[in-house]
């Protein structure tokens, strides 16, 4: 275990997650817990440049990614398989709709939302059928906007900022239209904190 991946008093995030899990807790906790210590690589400066890479293994590429389309993908990955089935690891890939400006070639058609509700760490997902085209937590029904991650409908869009608007990741291309993960920067006013938000 890296010191990267220890918490305050030298507790794994790994066991520092399960008694998280244990104990039912929520975010009502987060103003009281060093959350940037843990989600999901705590060290910024420690993160490079990395492709996207889909679940069939291959890199995602913005000449081809289908439009109104979402893949789970993995981030940061880790050679541990265990800390890689992390939910805080998971975030939705999404090209958005063609209205919503997802027919560019270019990065800004995409987006990469935690996965993690903001309400109470249920995983959402994005349903990319017409009158939907939204991010829907099955849990308690909060919804997220495609175009911001925002939510706005159900428990998670009454909670204050940053509590109501998904971490997100950053991209790059490369001239073949191939890509990349730019490495974030965990905090409330950047990228956002997983499972906390960050500010729109
Ligand atoms: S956990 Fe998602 S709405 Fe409650």
């Amino acid at each position: 275990m890296s010191e990267q991946e220890k918490g305050p008093g030298g507790m794994s995030r790994r066991d520092f997650l399960k008694l998280m899990g244990a104990a039912g807790t929520s975010v009502a906790f987060a103003p009281f817990v060093p959350w940037g210590k843990f989600m999901p690589n705590p060290s910024s400066v420690t993160l490079t440049k990395v492709p996207v890479i889909l679940p069939d293994g291959t890199q995602a590429n913005l000449n081809t990614f289908p439009v109104n389309h979402a893949e789970v993908i993995t981030y940061p990955e880790t050679a541990d398989e265990v800390l890689n089935e992390e939910a805080f690891r998971k975030w939705q890939f999404i090209r958005l709709p063609e209205k919503f400006g997802g027919g560019r070639k270019d990065v800004s058609s995409f987006r990469a939302y935690s996965m993690v509700c903001l309400h109470l760490w249920c995983l959402w997902k994005y349903w990319p059928d017409e009158g939907r085209m939204r991010g829907e937590c099955p849990c308690h029904g909060s919804m997220y906007d495609v175009k911001t991650g925002t939510a706005f409908i159900g428990p998670a869009s009454v909670q204050s900022a940053p509590s109501n608007t998904l971490a997100q990741l950053n991209f790059e291309a490369d001239s073949d239209g191939f890509m990349f993960i730019s490495p974030p920067t965990w905090g409330v006013n950047a990228n956002g904190v997983v499972g906390y938000g960050r500010f729109a």
